[in-house]
């Protein structure tokens, strides 16, 4: 604790070992790193407290939701103080009538909509991991339902955020329009912790589908599954997914090809389960009861902590580029002929609804470290080359650092920093993710 007892005047802090293990990694491959100590903050005066100490001291401040980003974007891995936000959870508002909720940065969107069952409304962005809604906003998370609802930015009113040095603002507001200045809201979205500390949000509620059928649909190709899936556009699908014969035999699945999609108005379902016909496909199976409907869409849901978990003496690399939904199956046949060419072993996992496509390339030794950073670089130079970006969902954090200038070009990047040292002069936040050294 040595250095940080003063901040056990204002906050409840831990230095046990158990406590600074379970906030160094995320559930990315990348190394985990502990922080010196965590923070548990129960307000937003106490965040207030720990950041205007920690800016005066020059010590590093890493927010942490539920750890379960996907490019190391919370490990601290400048040490200092992580920031766990677990004592902030509360659902301060839920209010049908102006469609919206006011939560805790801590509130996860599971329970937020476990709350709102039987009111038909819910916070419409579902992702893998049981994230908090502040993580969510940090990272601009977005996953299946994005092809119909959006990422994360689409759902957020209002913000109130720490600052850097301990003053406190708020952005956006209650109403659904707002054209009122700059959208400082917006700005905080995905910026990663590195520009301020979310401490309060106001969500947007959307109304529940009143009918949701899924269906899923086996092809002897890739190509076929992508093409049937570029058929369905006009229907309306909640989910357009796909996960490639390797992925599912992984999962101890049918080795097929697959689209899992949701289909929210009646006769949709019917209609693509003809055009998954007409595209090749080799079956179907379609289902409306919820077990049933979870059933089938299972090797879905659980893909990716399935091969986070199993793959216990691999680290995994995860590549997350986005494409216009038009180039999608130019980006997927590069992957899969630049994996063969460099004879990597990498599952296909891709949101073929909106053009987002993640390989997961496993690796142990340092030559195959290089091997799957190489790939991946190809594969955002390609995504780059089709209008595409580095980055559909999981955010900078500490892998697509390198290609931000690549992206966006050394002026907008020139911006980005004049933000972030308007904002972060010191440079305590989150520091060495999102903007390059
Ligand atoms: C998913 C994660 C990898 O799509 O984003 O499951
Ligand atoms: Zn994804």
């Amino acid at each position: 604790m040595k250095g940080f007892e003063q901040l056990a005047q204002w906050v409840s802090i831990s230095d046990s070992p158990t406590d600074r293990e379970n906030h160094s990694a995320d559930i990315s491959g990348h190394s985990p790193r502990k922080p010196d100590i965590v923070a548990y903050p129960e307000s937003t005066a106490q965040i207030a407290r720990v950041l205007s100490w920690a800016n005066a001291a020059n010590i590093p401040v890493t927010p942490w939701g539920a750890g379960t980003s996907a490019e190391g974007n919370p490990i601290p891995i400048r040490g200092g103080i992580c920031l766990s936000l677990e004592r902030m959870q509360r659902i301060l508002e839920l209010s049908i009538e102006d469609r919206l909720a006011v939560v805790q940065p801590n509130v996860k969107y599971r329970e937020l909509n476990r709350q709102l069952s039987g009111t038909g409304w819910h916070f419409a962005v579902a992702v893998g991991g049981d994230a908090t809604i502040g993580g969510m906003i940090a990272n601009n998370a977005a996953g299946p339902k994005a092809v119909k609802y959006g990422a994360t930015k689409a759902h957020v009113l209002g913000l109130e955020v720490v600052l850097a040095d301990g003053r406190v603002i708020r952005t956006g507001g209650r109403s659904a329009k707002q054209s009122c200045g700059y959208n400082l809201t917006q700005l905080f979205v995905g910026s990663e912790g590195t520009l301020g500390v979310i401490s309060e949000a106001i969500v947007r509620l959307t109304p529940e589908p009143a009918f949701e059928e899924a269906l899923v649909a086996q092809f002897p190709t890739v190509a076929h599954a992508l093409h049937c899936a570029s058929t369905l556009g006009g229907l309306d699908a909640g989910s357009i997914e796909f996960l490639d014969r390797a992925y599912m035999g992984f999962l101890g699945e049918d080795s097929a090809d697959t689209l899992f999609c949701e289909f929210h108005t009646a006769g949709d379902g019917a209609e693509a389960d003809r055009r998954c016909w007409a595209a090749g496909a080799t079956a179907v199976r379609r289902a409306t009861d919820s077990a049933e409907r979870t059933r089938l869409w299972a090797a879905r849901l659980r893909a990716y902590t399935a091969s986070a978990e199993a793959n216990l003496n691999a680290r995994l690399l995860t590549t997350d580029t986005a494409v216009p939904v038009g180039k999608l199956q130019q980006m997927v046949s590069f992957l899969q002929d630049e994996l063969l060419r460099r004879r990597l072993t990498g599952y296909l996992l891709g949101h073929a609804g909106d053009g987002n496509v993640h390989v997961i390339l496993p690796w142990i030794s340092e030559a195959q470290r290089q091997a799957v950073n190489e790939f991946s670089a190809a594969a955002v130079e390609k995504s780059l080359s089709l209008g595409g970006t580095a980055s559909g969902e999981h955010g900078v954090g500490i892998g697509k650092r390198k290609y931000l200038q690549r992206e966006h070009g050394a002026t907008a990047v020139g911006l980005m920093r004049e933000i972030k040292s308007l904002l972060d002069p010191v440079g305590i936040l989150n520091p060495g993710k999102l903007l390059p050294d």
